[in-house]
């Protein structure tokens, strides 16, 4: 197994292949418009892959704010991938190239990460229910 930054060119298809076969909320990324705006926030972003041969079988996306602190955005394991805690070693990864920094997890499942001990640091709200504009 091989975690390394995201490359578009050899990741993009078999990334996205994992987000349509995740499907729930993951589908989100997938409608026409999406996926391009999709594709480049994933570039855009510091990303890694988790890749096994030519398969992506996890993800990590996050930010930076200028040395103040790192966001978490997403985070998913292949179905066929998990429990080989693939998400503690892609959030290890962004722990260790951000080294000093705070690294906070933007949550959906918040049972998966005080399984791994973390503590809780806020919430999030809504401000504006964006229709996905925005130029
Ligand atoms: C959550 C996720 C990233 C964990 O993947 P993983 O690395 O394969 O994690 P593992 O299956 O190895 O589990 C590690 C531990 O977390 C626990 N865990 C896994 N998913 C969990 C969940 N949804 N809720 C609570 N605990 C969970 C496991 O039971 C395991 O506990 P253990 O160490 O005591 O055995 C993966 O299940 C996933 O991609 N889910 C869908 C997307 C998602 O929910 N992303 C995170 C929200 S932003």
């Amino acid at each position: 197994m091989l975690i390394r930054p995201y490359d578009r060119v050899e990741d993009e298809a078999s990334l996205f292949d994992m987000i349509l076969q995740e499907g729930g909320g993951w589908s989100e990324y997938l409608g026409p418009s999406d996926r391009h705006r999709y594709a480049t926030a994933l570039a855009s972003s510091t990303t890694y892959v988790a890749r096994e041969d030519a398969v992506v079988c996890g993800y990590v996306r996050c930010r930076g704010d200028d040395g103040l602190g790192v966001y978490v955005h997403d985070l998913l394991v292949r179905r066929s991938h998990r429990g080989r805690h693939l998400g503690r070693a892609l959030l290890d990864r962004v722990r260790a190239d951000f080294g000093g920094q705070p690294v906070y997890v933007l949550s959906d499942v918040d049972a998966y990460y005080e399984g791994l001990g973390y503590p809780r640091a806020g919430s999030v709200f809504r401000v504006v229910d964006g229709t996905g504009g925005g130029g």
